[in-house]
């Protein structure tokens, strides 16, 4: 018991020494502000991550010291194509202007580590020798180029991009300490560290890769306008959905349902921005920060299932809303939008769109892997 109580302390203490101006900086405040309305839902109340899957942390020591502002931004801004990563950048369909992007990365700077200076230039490394590495050492976390694993899925072109040799040399050196990635320094030479960043640069699909194309229909504001009807096959019978946990519906069923022309509504929980780059045919965009988009689905018995990619994370925020107002047939589509996209169930994408990887072979909807706690 008295163990305990010590232990509670120490990590009191630890907590403390990240010393905040939240109180006496309005934009430090400001960013906050918007980090929970946006943010907090997968990258947790401290943006420890992993608040929902694999969403990292925004605030180990060893990624604020070597995220430049401009990175943040590109990350923010521009999300993370085929990931839950959306783009939350106004010019990309996403909510945010770019005073607001800056806020959010006050607040996540404020306590944290100064930005440590790293060399520039590239990293002279072998890929051949490094792809021995990195099947060996790190796919069992990252996945390959085309199939994502638990971990931040390296091969995505935006990071590619915004990252710099050294930034990707200093995250294998030093890891990113509390988390599930060690520090390879050591347990690798400097050599192979090289090598595996070479590695690296090379899954960009194309040599400097550009930015993904802009969407196909410029958002009007932050949401896109409704242009089809909400609920699809107005006329069909309700589908027969058998429900796991009384929440989760599997892709297969709702495929079928859809096939059947049965009346159903299919909400797209995440940003606008996502919504306009791929989704579900016929789905309406209600993102899951915007409650306000869901006043338009009859509360009249017709079933409604929401999806994201995170993969049922977020849809489960949009369920729990409709729940709350008296909706009885709500369901959360179970394995995500990207287990449905690789299926082959048909989707609308934006001309030009990159292949997003497949989704890990397991789909949990069973608890999450506890996550890599903070010292907080
Ligand atoms: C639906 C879940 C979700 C939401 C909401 C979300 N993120 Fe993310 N974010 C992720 C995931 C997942 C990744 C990692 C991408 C991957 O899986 O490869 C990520 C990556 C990032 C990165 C890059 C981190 C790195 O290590 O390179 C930044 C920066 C970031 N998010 C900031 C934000 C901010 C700020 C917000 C709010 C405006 C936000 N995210 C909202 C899921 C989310
Ligand atoms: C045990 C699982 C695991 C292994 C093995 C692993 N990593 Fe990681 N890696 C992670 C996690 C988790 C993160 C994100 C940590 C966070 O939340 O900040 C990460 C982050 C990274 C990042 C930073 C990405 C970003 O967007 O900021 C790079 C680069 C990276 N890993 C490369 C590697 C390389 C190269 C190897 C093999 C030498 C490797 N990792 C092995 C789990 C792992």
């Amino acid at each position: 018991m008295r163990k305990t109580v010590v232990l509670v302390l120490a990590l009191a203490a630890i907590g403390c020494k990240r010393k905040s101006v939240i109180a006496t900086n309005p934009v430090v405040a400001e960013g906050r502000k918007i980090y929970v309305k946006f943010c907090v839902t997968c990258h947790g109340p401290e943006a420890h991550g992993y608040a929902a899957d694999n969403s990292p942390s925004l605030r180990s020591p060893t990624f604020l010291a070597s995220a430049s502002d401009a990175f943040l931004r590109a990350g923010i801004a521009r999300g993370r194509p085929g990931t839950a990563m959306a783009a939350f950048g106004r010019g990309l369909g996403g909510p945010l202007d770019g005073a607001e992007v800056n806020a959010i990365i006050a607040y996540l700077r404020d306590g944290g580590p100064p930005l440590r200076a790293l060399p520039p230039g590239p990293v002279p490394g072998d890929a051949k020798r490094g792809k021995v590495v990195y099947d060996a050492t790190c796919a069992r976390c990252h996945g390959t180029q085309t199939q994502r694993g638990s971990a931040v899925h390296l091969a995505n072109p935006i990071l590619l991009e915004t990252a710099s040799d050294a930034f990707l040399r200093w995250a294998v050196e030093a890891g990113r300490p509390p988390t599930s990635m060690v520090p390879w320094k050591g347990a690798l030479t400097p050599g192979q560290i090289d090598d595996v960043v070479a590695y690296l640069r090379s899954m960009a699909v194309a040599p400097g890769i550009p930015a993904p194309p802009p969407p196909a229909a410029p958002a009007v504001g932050p949401l896109p306008p409704r242009k089809g009807p909400v609920v699809l096959n107005r006329r069909g019978r309700a589908p027969d959905f058998v429900l796991k946990e009384d929440r989760f519906v599997s892709i297969d069923q709702v495929k079928k349902a859809l096939d059947a022309k049965r009346r159903i509504v299919i909400a797209d929980a995440r940003a606008p921005s996502d919504w306009l780059n791929l989704h579900i045919v016929g789905a309406i965009s209600t993102p899951f920060y915007d409650a306000r988009t869901l006043d338009d689905i009859p509360n009249d018995g017709t079933w409604v299932v929401a999806y994201c990619a995170c993969p049922h994370h977020v849809s489960g925020e949009v369920v729990d809303e409709l729940r709350k107002r008296g909706y009885k047939h709500t369901a959360v589509l179970d394995e995500g939008i990207f287990a449905w996209q690789h299926k082959g169930y048909p989707v609308v994408a934006a001309p030009g769109l990159l292949p997003s990887p497949a989704p890990p072979p397991a789909m949990p909807s069973s608890p999450m892997p506890s996550p890599p706690r903070a010292h907080h």
